[in-house]
């Protein structure tokens, strides 16, 4: 029996969400372990366009979804998904999805703050999704948040949100010079998301204990990507929960010897959305190019992704961080038509060569990238079925990367449909 971690390796977007619709096709369930709707997760089937937000990608594949106690969840925006998808046809009963007891909700004042930090700042902007992420980890952490399991709790809800208003009033009115919120109409509101909610919310830690000791497969979700981490990532560019593997544990309440393996997933270039340093970026054409062919604006706020050339720097990084079992490269399509391809391969700085990433942002922002240049192909390549259908560049790049990194490929992934992929190792068989 197999649980797969799948894990972005670079600052997000790379294609999670269709590799997680992929494999779930094996799994029992599927689970999310961190963020919350700052995340966009695409699935194409059959000409359908699905984004998944908050709840798990498997959810199209008639899976058990579960969001975990690691999530800030808005339910606001949890219920608009439940009435999407299942306008589209898909159920989704309290038998398909399971939203932990102990995750945190993300509340007005949440949003609020984000908006109003990320306005009054000139310089240092992170360029937050403004999904009121980072001030309900802040509470969380501060030990203010409020969780789904207060939120049922008639009598204890309404106090905690008066308590917090307190302060958050305090912070709005005289450090953003911005109005209040009222804390009578936030307890309204939430009522009626409680009343919408409760069937759904569970011990899901609990639930995955017996799944996973009956036998059950069991996909983890990571949102973001590894440079996006709290710990490991850009920062103070980065978001504000732990993205790497390890945290699917503590984000849905499972001991570490449930995980079996690790599959990181890795765009053929590499896009940020958002500030931060990225070496590899290019501000030229062949960006634009790669930018336009691979539709690159954001799954969750629209704006534009920037784009730059592979870095094997940060795989590597994300390879040691997650303890990555395998590799999964998106996007090898959007490549096709460019003569020459690079990868970077080290940064230069001070005149150094460097090969770890570094912790410093200051020191990351000076570095310059050092590539190894390989040639490109000319052939459509996006209905490839196996290895066999790609033009030798192509074949040679995936073998490059595979070298650089010291890690082998599972999965290659030509379009955004489903099935324009080619599986090389599926981590549910042979388990
Ligand atoms: P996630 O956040 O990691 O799930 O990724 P997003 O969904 O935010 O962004 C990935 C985008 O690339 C989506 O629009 C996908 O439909 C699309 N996509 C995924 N894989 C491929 C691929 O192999 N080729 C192309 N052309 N698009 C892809
Ligand atoms: P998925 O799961 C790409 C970025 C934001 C910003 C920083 C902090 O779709 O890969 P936040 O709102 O989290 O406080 O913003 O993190 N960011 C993402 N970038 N993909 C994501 O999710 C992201 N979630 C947050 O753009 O730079
Ligand atoms: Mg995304």
């Amino acid at each position: 029996m197999a649980n797969i971690v799948i894990a972005g390796t670079q600052w997000g977007d790379e294609g999670k969400g269709k590799i997680v619709d992929l494999l779930a096709e094996q799994a029992d369930m599927v689970v999310r372990f961190q963020g919350g709707n700052n995340a966009g997760h695409t699935l194409v089937i059959n000409g359908k366009k699905y984004i998944c937000h908050l709840i798990p990608s498997g959810i199209v594949q008639g899976k058990v979804c579960m969001i975990g106690n690691g999530l800030v969840v808005d339910p606001a925006v949890l219920l608009e998904e439940i009435d999407t998808l299942t306008d589209a046809g898909i159920p989704m009963g309290p038998d398909r999805l399971r939203i932990s007891e102990k995750a945190h909700l993300i509340m007005p004042y949440h949003k609020r703050i984000d908006h109003a930090r990320e306005s009054r700042k000139k310089a240092g902007k992170i360029g937050t999704t403004g999904r009121g992420i980072g001030p309900a980890y802040e509470d969380k952490a501060s030990r203010q948040g409020i969780r789904f399991a207060e939120l049922l709790d008639d009598a204890l809800f309404p106090e905690k949100v008066k308590r917090a208003v307190e302060e958050k009033n305090f912070f709005l009115q005289h450090f953003f010079s911005e109005d209040p919120v009222d804390p009578d109409a936030i307890i309204r509101e939430y009522r009626n998301y409680a009343r919408r909610l409760a069937p759904f919310v569970t011990n899901v830690s609990e639930e995955l204990d017996t799944a996973i000791r009956a036998g059950k497969q069991v996909l983890f979700e990571g949102a973001q990507g590894t440079h996006l981490d709290i710990d490991h990532g850009t920062y103070p560019y980065v978001t504000s929960s732990s993205t790497v593997a390890g945290n699917a544990c503590c984000g849905a309440g499972v001991g570490p010897g449930a995980i079996t393996g690790v599959l990181g997933i890795a765009k053929a270039y590499t896009t940020r959305v958002g500030r931060g340093p990225f070496p590899s970026e290019l501000s030229d054409a062949v960006g634009d190019c790669i930018q336009e062919k691979g539709a690159e604006f954001g799954a969750t706020t629209g704006r534009r992704r920037r784009c730059g050339w592979l870095d094997t720097v940060l795989l590597k990084n994300a390879a040691r961080l997650n303890g990555l079992t395998g590799l999964v490269v998106t996007k090898l399509d959007v490549l096709g038509g460019l003569e020459s391809l690079k990868i970077c391969t080290a940064y230069e700085w001070e005149g150094k060569r460097i090969t770890e990433f570094p912790a410093n942002v200051k020191v990351l922002e000076q570095c310059k990238p050092v590539y190894e240049t390989l040639p490109g192909w000319s052939r459509d390549i996006s209905g490839a079925k196996s290895m066999k259908d790609l033009p030798d560049a192509a074949v040679g790049y995936l073998k490059r990367i595979e070298a650089l990194t010291a890690l082998p490929i599972h999965i290659v992934s030509v379009g955004p449909e489903r099935r324009q992929t080619i599986v090389l190792k599926n981590p549910f068989q042979g388990a």
